[in-house]
Order: C-alpha cells, then sequence, then structure tokens
C-alpha cells in the first residue's frame, strides 16, 4: 500500500485491512525527522506496532538534514523499525521550496550526504521513493547514479515529474530509461487502476518485484486481491460492511465530528469511482457540512451499487 498522506493513515488502514487482502506490507505516510535523539512525541503514533495490528508498516520520513536522520533512525530502532523509507517525491509547493521531498532531486550533493550519513551511521535497511525528476529526468538518472554505490533497500519509483504534480500520463519510456540506469530493486509506483493495468506493465517490466497501490486501491479497494487472483469480481457487500464498520469504529475512537467528515470527505474522492457516483452528486455530498447527513447520503451511494 502506497503512502497518501492525511487519507492510509493507521485508523484508515486497520480498517481496510479487516475486510480488504491482497496486501502484503504498508509504507506509512511521511513523518518529518526531528532533532533529539530521545523524543517521543506524538509524531509517532501513527506507526506505532499496537495502532497497526497484524501489519508490517514502513516508515517514511520528509527532511533533508543528515544529523536528523541518524537521530531519527535511531528512534526508530529503539522503537521496533528495523526499516524507513525516504520521501524524496513530494511535488507539494511549500515542500519543494524549502528543498524537501521532490525539491531535492535537482540538488544530488544533498540526497548524497543524507544517504551517506544514514549507510555509515546507522544499521537501518534504507529506501527511497523518488519521482523521474522536479523538471526533468536527467535528475533522476544523475542521482541514480550517484546511489548506485550506497547499500539502498530499495528505490520506488512514481514515473510522474514533480512539476507534473498527478497530471497527465506517467512518462514510461523515461522510467525505462531510469530503470536500466540502476542496479538497485526498484519498486513501481503509479496509475494501476487495474488487473490490465497491472498486467501490462508487468509485462513491460518483468524484473520488478514489488508494485505499490494507492490510488487504484481507494477507488478499488479489492484491487490487490484481483491482481494476485487475476478474478476481477467484486463484493458490492463487503465493501458496505467495510464502510458500516469504518464509521462505527471511528465514531467510537472519540475522533470530533468535524474529523471525520473531514477523512469521509477525502475517502469519498476515491469510494465515487467505486460506487460510480455522477460528478455532480459527488460534489453535492461534498458540500455536506452534516456528519448524519453526509453519512446517511454516502450509504445510500453504496446501497446503490450494492442493489445494482
Ligand atoms: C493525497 C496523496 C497523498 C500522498 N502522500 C504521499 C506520502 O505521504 N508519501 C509518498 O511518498 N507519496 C505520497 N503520495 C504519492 C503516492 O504514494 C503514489 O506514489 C502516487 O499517488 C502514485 O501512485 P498511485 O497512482 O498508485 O496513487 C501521495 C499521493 C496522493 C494522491
Amino acid at each position: 500500500m502506497a503512502p497518501l498522506h492525511g487519507v492510509t493513515v493507521s485508523r484508515f488502514r486497520n480498517l481496510f485491512f479487516r475486510h480488504f487482502g491482497g496486501i502484503d506490507e504498508v509504507m506509512a505516510p511521511f513523518l518529518p525527522v526531528v532533532d533529539a535523539p530521545n523524543v517521543r512525541a506524538r509524531q509517532w503514533k501513527d506507526i506505532l506496532p499496537q495502532n497497526n495490528e497484524n501489519l508490517k508498516v514502513v516508515p517514511q520520513l520528509m527532511g533533508n538534514d543528515p544529523v536528523q536522520f541518524v537521530n531519527t533512525l535511531h528512534i526508530l530502532a529503539d522503537m521496533g523499525f528495523s526499516a524507513a523509507n525516504w520521501n524524496i517525491g513530494c511535488p507539494m509547493q511549500q515542500i519543494v521550496r524549502k528543498r524537501r521531498g521532490c525539491g531535492l532531486m535537482p540538488h544530488p550533493d544533498l540526497v548524497e550526504k543524507v544517504v551517506e550519513a544514514v549507510c555509515a551511521r546507522t544499521t537501518a535497511r534504507f529506501s527511497i521513493k523518488m519521482r523521474l525528476g522536479l523538471k526533468s529526468p536527467q535528475e533522476g538518472l544523475e542521482l541514480l547514479r550517484r546511489l548506485e554505490s550506497y547499500p539502498l533497500d530499495f528505490i520506488v519509483i512514481h514515473p510522474r515529474l514533480g512539476v507534473q504534480q498527478y497530471e497527465g500520463l506517467p512518462d514510461w519510456d523515461a522510467f525505462d530509461t531510469l530503470l536500466a540506469a540502476t542496479s538497485h530493486e526498484v519498486v513501481y509506483s503509479g496509475d494501476v487502476w487495474s488487473v490490465a493495468d497491472y498486467q501490462r506493465l508487468q509485462q513491460r517490466y518483468p524484473a520488478i518485484r514489488q508494485w505499490m497501490l494507492g490510488r487504484g486501491l481507494l477507488r478499488n479497494p479489492f484491487l490487490a486481491e484481483q491482481i494476485k487472483s487475476l478474478d476481477e469480481a467484486v463484493d458490492k457487500q463487503r465493501f458496505s460492511d467495510f464502510y458500516a464498520d469504518l464509521l462505527s469504529t471511528w465514531h467510537a475512537s472519540g475522533l470530533t465530528e468535524k474529523g471525520i467528515l473531514n477523512s469521509l470527505k477525502e475517502l469519498w474522492h476515491y469510494f465515487a469511482v467505486f460506487c460510480q457516483l455522477p460528478e455532480d452528486e459527488l460534489q453535492l455530498l461534498l458540500r455536506e457540512e452534516n456528519l448524519t447527513a453526509f453519512e446517511q447520503k454516502s450509504r445510500d451511494a453504496i446501497n446503490r451499487i450494492a442493489a445494482k
């Protein structure tokens, strides 16, 4: 499961894995690196084992300072994590401007300093998640050349440029070039919406063994199961049961009504596709400010597909 900041957080993941299968491992959405070696901040809540029942979670970090990385990896090691991932692919303007996320891709020296420190001063299995580049795939190529000699666990590549955000299509030809330029294990991430998409990409990249599913899995929570079984059946009742469980668990967990409403709205950008909800009806749903009414309308949308 791909990290989707604000979406695939532990309170969602746990519910998801109670009802759907096919996923072997989760990469958690990014957390900032920290200064002090003994920090026990609230931010770790999302990845704590007690908040991630029966799930194998790889924490992901955001930052650009070698010392902070080493400190944070020591904290994670104390918490029992032997692996961590570094996000150098996030395209959000406020992050890029601070030379974090994808803002690091044009600066291979900065990336190398962090990787060098981590490899020299920690025992973490360290991996990287990147794009083709911020503005050009040449940046990704140069970076991979620099990373070649370090013992990285794997490199996840989303085949878009940072400036593309999530627009347009992935550039698979540029991905071919990057793939050929590295001997690190590459994990593929991007635009797998169906079993057919997976099969097409798997035929194009037979050497890739690990596939990361993000938005496709939210638009169709059965996608990972379907890919593994090559059976495209969906069980609409199971989706309905999942949603009922999600609502009752979130209500019982002490989340505020506003918090629940905002999280549900985020999810419905994706669930609307599964429920074949027309765009105008989705917009009406997203404008709903009353949680009870939102829940009723969203349940109705699910019941309508269950009846089809
Ligand atoms: C709302 C949203 C939040 C995301 N948050 C993260 C994140 O925290 N860390 C990260 O590495 N990638 C993040 N991504 C990128 C995804 O992990 C993934 O690489 C990208 O969406 C392409 O894969 P997909 O088409 O399967 O979704 C995010 C993407 C979206 C749409």
